[in-house]
């Protein structure tokens, strides 16, 4: 038996199986989960991946109707129809992989040289010769200053009192985390240097701020925190500040949903007075805290050892974290309080992590393009794109930017928490048991659920491909009206669809699509598609004159493309023109976290960007009205 190896990327998973096994077979004995829910026929056309090397066996019947002669020429093809002639290197996209596999992957990381605003070094005080009466400080500083060049140290005065306490305990030996923009221009520590070393090290230049912000015992070095505040759900990455290597995410829904479930509801309840803009506060800044507890306790670390935070938002989210005034946001012009990047010391903003720990912001752009969109942008390098690229950032509020030529047009658009699940009935979030992916055929309904389990719900990839599935088999027309078929019956609120019928879920109950359902998804896709539209219209360019469609956001990894295009929700451009990238805006804060320079980097961006507010705009509404048709 001939034995060829198959890569598949970007898993990072090889296997080896016999020739002429199919793909969809071979990534299943990968343990690479694969959205398959035609079984393998070649119908249901979910199980694309791209060969990027290698001998595959010729494209079927199957894969000529399924795919575009422009897919196949780009190298995509069907898993279920593809052999193995040969060894392998597979790309599959993140929309055929099933869910927990596509939170594995979720989020591209970018490499940039490490360089952090914080940094620490290790000291070995010597024992006190008897003519010593320097205090423990001073020869801590003064061993800073002899070895790495770090003079004229500032100290910060919650850890003033700790130091002598801490020297004395650990003998001398700690590792001093220092903060400092230009800390890239000194040595960087070395675990092997210690204060014990001859000769002096200095930096030429030593006219900036420095500030010892904390002291670690030997062998324990600084941690930072990733944040991105998102209206619905928070994400954070804890990251190894030596290494710029993430040990953990997480995510959690925000707290302040309590409050209201978008940024104008949260924005009223602020207005009401400072107690409620404090439990705003408080919700965000708890959550972030037990994040980062939850965090730490699953690598066996403190909070405490976190010496960084970077946290992006929209600008609502930036400011209500701050306790910033807020009104201004639900009034035209709608004017950001602070739109430049901020360094603030977390205590002061009530993060417990490191004693003289520090959190930034990055800048915000407008009242209602903040700090994520400036990361996403950062992240996914559509600022410095050559081609001409639209970007979309879905969540509660979508954000789309045009890069053209050396332009970045954005706009932000009230999509709503629909394909959050929020607000359909039997809608939910990506947990075991939602239907992720759907087909229907006259009367029968296929569906893949997380993790295989019997369905309870829909979540939101699940939604916009019961949408798209209406709508191809004539169950709904453009309006969103549903049609007579025999699973349509007349619910409570009006017609709705029977996708999975009573007994059969998982819970018993059945899950359905109501004509409400339909008519959130119109909402929300036609709002995206509108600030499309009207980006476009800016720049004096049509659809087709788009290279890259990037699609970031949670929602966004998850969406079946071919859907949000059957719907609408983005321009009818050939599906190899996408791309999924997942949470870009943890990983432009991530990118903060550990470099100063794209620090730097963003607060470019953010003045480049020409912003355009919608409700303004005398095209949004008739590009909205017309945006709600399913096409
Ligand atoms: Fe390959 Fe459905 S599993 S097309």
């Amino acid at each position: 038996m001939v034995i060829y190896q198959v890569d598949f990327e970007p898993i990072g998973r090889r296997h080896a199986c016999a020739r002429g096994t199919t793909l969809l077979e071979a990534a299943r004995q990968a343990g690479v989960g694969i959205v398959s829910i035609c079984g393998g026929r070649g119908t249901c056309g979910h199980c694309r991946v791209r060969i990027l090397d290698g001998l595959a066996s010729p494209p079927t019947g199957a894969e000529d109707k399924v795919l575009s002669a422009e897919e196949l020429a780009a190298g995509y093809r069907l898993a279920c129809q593809v052999e193995v002639l040969s060894d392998l290197r597979v790309h599959v996209p993140p929309a055929s992989l099933t869910t927990p596999q596509r939170i594995q992957v979720e989020g591209r990381e970018l490499a940039v040289p490490l360089q952090p605003a914080v940094r620490s070094y290790k000291v070995e005080l010597p024992p006190r010769a008897a003519q010593d009466l320097r205090p423990e400080i001073t020869r801590l500083r003064d061993a800073l200053a002899r070895v790495y060049g770090l003079e004229r140290l500032a100290i910060d005065g919650r850890l003033l009192p700790r130091i002598p306490l801490r020297l004395q305990e650990w003998a001398g030996v700690a590792n001093a985390v220092v903060r400092g923009e230009s800390l890239s221009l000194l040595p960087d520590h070395s675990p092997a240097l210690s204060a014990t070393d001859c000769g002096p090290r200095r930096a030429e230049e030593n006219s900036y701020r420095i500030e010892l912000i904390d002291l670690l015992p030997d062998g324990r070095f600084p941690l930072g925190l990733a944040v991105d505040l998102g209206t619905t759900k928070i994400a954070a990455h804890l990251v190894d500040l030596t290494t710029g290597e993430t040990l953990e995410a997480r995510g959690v829904m925000n707290p302040q949903i309590a409050y209201g479930e978008d940024v104008i509801a949260r924005i009223a309840h602020a207005m009401e007075g400072e107690e409620q803009a404090q439990e705003l506060r408080q919700a965000a800044v708890g959550a972030v805290n037990d994040l980062a507890g939850e965090l730490c306790a699953l690598v066996g670390r403190a909070p405490e050892e976190i010496a960084e935070a970077v946290v992006v938002g929209n600008t609502a989210m930036h400011h209500l974290f701050l306790g910033l005034p807020v009104s201004q946001l639900g009034l035209a012009p709608y004017l950001a309080a602070v739109i430049d990047p901020l360094d603030l010391k977390a205590r002061d903003v009530g993060l417990e992590i490191a004693p003289g720990g520090y959190v930034h912001l990055l800048p915000n752009i407008a009242g209602f393009v903040g700090a994520d969109h400036v990361a996403m942008l950062l992240s996914t390098g559509i600022y410095r794109a050559e081609e001409t690229v639209v970007g979309l950032d879905i969540g509660t509020n979508t954000e789309v930017v045009l890069r053209v030529g050396e332009r970045l047009l954005a706009c932000s658009t009230a999509s709503g928490p629909a394909f959050e699940g929020a607000h359909i009935r039997d809608g939910m979030r990506a947990a075991p048991g939602a239907i992720e992916r759907l087909r229907i055929t006259d009367t029968n309904v296929e569906y893949q659920t997380i993790d295989d389990a019997p369905p309870v719900g829909l979540c939101g990839s699940g939604i916009l491909d019961a949408v798209a599935q209406l709508l191809e088999v004539g169950v709904l027309d453009e309006r969103g009206t549903m049609q007579e078929h025999p699973r349509v019956r007349r619910g409570k609120g009006g017609p709705e669809f029977v996708l999975v019928a009573q007994g059969e879920g998982g819970d018993g109950r059945e899950v359905v699509i109501t004509r409400a359902d339909v008519g959130e998804i119109q909402l929300a896709k036609g709002a995206m598609r509108a600030g499309i539209n009207v980006l476009l219209d800016e720049a004096g360019l049509s659809a087709e004159d788009l290279d890259q469609i990037v699609i970031a956001g949670a929602f966004g990894t998850y969406v079946d493309v071919g859907s949000a295009v059957t719907v609408g929700m983005v321009p009818p451009l050939p599906l190899s023109r996408f791309v999924q990238v997942g949470n870009a805006a943890a990983m432009g804060a991530k990118l903060a976290l550990i470099s100063t320079e794209q620090r730097a980097l963003a607060e470019e961006i953010a003045r480049q960007v020409e912003y355009i507010e919608l409700t303004n705009d005398s095209r949004f509404v008739g590009q909205f009205t017309e945006a709600m048709f399913l096409r």
